[in-house]
């Protein structure tokens, strides 16, 4: 019989493809589950996996990739979807197609599936990727397929022994990982609405949060977190030290209506405490260690890097030359910032660092000043002399 590798959640929709993939397809279904940080327990849903038919069922940790291929890279890049969205699944689905495409090679699959329905992004992501890598492999997207509602899809389960999780109850569609969870469905489909409690698992809501802030210190090596408060932490450790401390702040909620790459607009709820609390940091050392210009670039640099990772280009060759540019523009995003972490805030109260172009000498109002003032008429002379020459010819003058 033919393999196909599924990527598997444990979750009711890839539960149902497990059966109806055998059924549809005629196909033996070996599952992968990759860990890219807060799934619950890996053991069950291998477990269920096999109960339900799988033939074969991996879990594979794959936090370290995640965080130091694909985490860590957006972060230096500042890719931050339309100004809001930090890109969490955007990020895990191009990894997610990477395992299952190696797993299918080791397994000798034909084809790899996904759960994801018709409307989304991440089937986007997920064919394009899988097509980048191993154009060969046929890809299935039962969800897609198969055109049953949520009702027909618990019916179905329920007809072939498929335990129906009391998750399936929750009104919300819920993806997450270490780097954040999104929100979406039942009455977040009102954009008027104000997002319920039950909403927010991981981020205190500022009403439980300490009255005392906390402060940390995150050091930064070329662009790459590497410590709390002088500590060195590898990166998986280091952002769930950030999270947790975030969270507990009631730090990182978003509430933002996305542009989807297939046209829709869709209101998302995110909850990304590490990456709303890194990124500000990572911002405020470039502050103090990039040039303006470089600055100004960057910035158009990370929003189209955003654009490609959100529409599902990870591989493409135009990310992975920004990702070089990247890299080389944080050869000294190198030091420390201090973040005030209180009441749902994430404040960055100083920065500091061996390469910084922040001159005490240059800034100051006080003694020591090094500037030389007698300097600037004759620069503003300069400066000034296309708006005097519009003004001898055109009268400019202010607006009505
Ligand atoms: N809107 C976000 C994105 O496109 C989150 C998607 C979450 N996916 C999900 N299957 N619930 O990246």
């Amino acid at each position: 019989m033919d393999k196909v590798i599924l990527a598997y959640s444990g979750g009711l929709d890839t539960s149902v493809a497990i059966k109806w993939l055998k059924e549809k397809y005629n196909m033996d279904v070996i599952t992968l589950t990759a860990d890219i940080g807060n799934v619950a327990d890996l053991e069950a849903i291998r477990q269920k996996a096999l109960n339900l038919g799988a033939m074969k069922a991996f879990v594979i940790d794959a936090r370290e990739s995640f965080v130091n291929s694909f985490v860590f890279p957006a972060l230096k890049a500042n890719a931050i979807y339309e100004g809001q969205y930090p890109l969490a699944t955007a990020l895990g689905r191009p990894l997610i197609a990477q395992l299952l495409v190696e797993t299918a090679k080791k397994e000798n699959a034909l084809a790899v599936a996904h759960g994801c329905t018709g409307k989304g992004n991440d089937q986007v992501r997920f064919d394009v990727s899988v097509a980048a890598l191993a154009p060969e492999l046929r890809i299935i997207a039962p969800a897609r397929e198969w055109n049953m509602t949520r009702e027909q899809t618990i019916e179905y389960a329920q007809s072939h022994n498929i335990p129906v999780p009391i998750t399936a109850a929750s009104p919300y569609s819920i993806d997450q990982n270490l780097w954040g969870r999104s929100i979406e469905c039942g009455v977040l489909e009102d954009p008027w609405t104000e997002p319920p409690d039950d909403v927010f698992v991981w981020t205190k809501s500022p009403k439980e949060t300490p009255d005392e802030a906390d402060y940390i210190t995150i050091g930064f090596d070329e662009g790459t977190p590497i410590s709390i408060d002088g500590q060195r932490l590898n990166g998986v450790v280091l952002i769930q030290q950030v999270h947790e401390i975030a969270c507990k702040h009631g730090v990182g909620r978003i509430d933002h209506v996305e542009n989807r790459l297939v046209g829709i607009k869709s209101r998302e709820i995110y909850e990304a405490p590490a990456a709303f609390v890194l990124t500000k940091a990572h911002q405020a050392l470039e502050a103090i260690t990039l040039s303006k210009d470089q600055l100004r670039f960057n910035n158009i640099v990370a929003g189209e890097y955003a654009d490609l990772v959100y529409n599902g280009l990870w591989f493409s060759r135009l990310r992975q030359d920004l990702a070089t540019y990247v890299d080389s523009s944080q050869r000294y995003v190198t030091g420390e910032v201090k973040v005030k972490l209180y009441k749902g805030n994430c404040q960055v109260v100083g920065r500091k660092s061996p390469y910084s172009l922040y001159d005490y000498t240059l800034a100051t109002y006080d003694k020591g000043d090094a500037f030389d003032q007698s300097a600037s008429p004759g620069f503003i002379h300069i400066w000034g002399l296309s708006l005097r020459t519009e003004s001898k010819a055109q009268r400019l003058k202010p607006p009505e």
